[in-house]
């Protein structure tokens, strides 16, 4: 008999989380005007808000820790870091920075110019802030298969190149780079293929334009490469990463998802002159450039963790998770973006709360009937956080309205996982009875949903 699948780790060091009942729960909701990012941890069970900052170190990543250098300057923790780096992806130059978005925010200030247009493919909403607070466009131009979450197509997270190399045509002198989130989160963690990445550089270079990668998650970018893209089968994830990277000009990360630590980000690229250009910034607003706000010891962490991460059996443990649990969902027929991603469950709100209207915020209704279940925490990914149109002001009911349940790294086991899903399903055998949403009572002019307040509206 062949032997079934079990993780590529054993667990050393274990944090009780507590249950709670549900009337404690609906105090709670009130409590936190139904914004379940207003709760305290305590308060929450199973917590998927984020795979961001919230995995588990492994034993050499704390041994790591022990051996950081502190030195302001030129601290050998940097240039393990930088070395990690460089093997990954080639990339000569690093600035470290606090985390992804601070990255973005040093990258940019020397890149972005007012009246720019940086085409993309659902860019985050921080790399967005980061452009529009520029006075500069982000231009969605991912494929439109994205949009249908029945669909089973293996890349939804790729590029249209021809809406794409419209906006090049079009625009052309207005690109400063054509950003590429690897992968992308917004559509769903959804992969980019080796080629499609290959024929964004194509109309890259026919326009002059360099690319840059968002890579938050791109160590399971690779892996999905590694296991749906012809010919990548015997590869391994490093090598993969090498010929991602070899395809763009310099990188974005985000270190508290695939670097599989609790704080980091940096900034890689293959161009001096972006090193040289943007170096200031990192000075200004992070750090000097061989810590950039890091501790050393986090960077030595940091180096450890990426280099784990870009390992087949690690990445293999975390992807069969999240499969597992859509396994359990597809048992109930429960519909969510199909396939599923890489870090998260995006549950499609408007199919399952039908009888909600759209004005009632459906996904984020979602969000509060599975606290009150279960004390289990997700994150809507829906029309909150799409925001109001910066010009009518009216809210923009025009993307997916998910609510995202995020799979933190080596953090939970596969028994968690059935408790989601039993969770999920029982809110979904009495989705007819959920008639009434949300409505808002407050909100913050950008960025609401981290803040807003709501009410029931029945
Ligand atoms: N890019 C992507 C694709 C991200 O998912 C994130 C963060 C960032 C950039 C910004 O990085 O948080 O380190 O500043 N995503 C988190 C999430 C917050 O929950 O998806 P950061």
């Amino acid at each position: 008999m062949e032997l079934p699948f079990a993780e590529s780790w054993k667990i050393k060091m274990v944090e009780p989380i507590r249950k709670s009942t549900r009337e404690e729960r609906e105090k709670w909701l009130k409590e936190c005007n139904y914004n379940v990012f207003m709760l305290r941890s305590e308060q929450v069970y199973i917590d998927c808000i984020t795979d961001s900052g919230t995995g588990a170190m492994s034993d050499r990543q704390w041994g790591a820790m022990m051996m950081g250098d502190e030195s302001y300057a030129g601290a050998r923790s940097f240039f393990s870091l930088k070395d990690a780096i460089k093997n990954i992806t080639g990339f000569d130059y690093v600035l470290p920075t606090h985390q992804g978005r601070a990255a973005e925010n040093v990258l940019f200030s020397y890149l972005v110019k007012p009246g720019n247009i940086v085409p993309g493919n659902s860019h985050f909403d921080t790399t967005k802030g980061h452009i529009e607070a520029r006075k500069a466009f982000a231009v969605d131009c991912t494929i439109d298969e994205a949009k249908d979450t029945q669909l089973e197509y293996p890349f939804k997270g790729n590029v249209d190149i021809k809406k794409l190399e419209k906006v090049l045509q079009e625009n052309g002198d207005k690109v400063p780079f054509i950003i590429i989130t690897i992968t992308n989160n917004t559509a769903g963690g959804q992969p980019v293929s080796m080629q499609n990445l290959r024929e964004v550089r194509k109309v890259a270079d026919k326009y002059n334009k360099p690319v840059i990668f968002d890579s938050a998650r791109f160590a399971e970018n690779a892996y999905f490469i590694k296991v749906r893209e012809e010919g990548y089968r015997n590869l391994t994830i490093k090598d993969i990463c090498r010929e991602m990277f070899s395809l763009a000009d310099g990188m974005t990360m985000s270190s508290k998802k695939d670097g599989l630590v609790n704080m980091g980000g940096f900034i890689a690229t293959r161009h001096e002159d972006w090193y040289e250009g943007a170096k200031g910034y990192c000075i200004q607003f992070e750090g000097f450039v061989t810590y950039g706000g890091m501790n050393g010891r986090d960077m030595d962490a940091l180096a450890v963790g990426l280099d784990e991460n870009t390992e087949f059996d690690m990445l293999e443990t975390r992807i069969k998770q999240v499969e597992y649990l859509a396994h359990r969902l597809d048992e109930f027929g429960i519909p969510y973006q199909r396939p599923v991603g890489g870090h998260a469950i995006f549950l499609d709100a408007d199919r399952i709360l039908t009888e909600v209207p759209k004005e009632e915020f459906p996904a984020q209704t979602l969000t509060v009937e599975l606290y009150r279940e279960a004390g289990i925490r997700g994150c809507e990914i829906g029309y909150i956080l799409a925001d109001r149109d910066p010009v009518t002001r009216e809210n923009r009911f025009g993307g997916l309205d998910f609510l995202r349940l995020c799979i933190p790294r080596r953090v939970y086991t596969n028994n968690h996982m059935d408790v989601i899903a039993v969770a999920i399903k029982n809110v979904y055998d009495r989705r007819h009875e959920i008639k009434h949403g949300l409505k808002i009572v407050w909100e913050a002019p950008l960025l609401r949903h981290f803040t807003v307040k709501l009410e029931p509206v029945d």
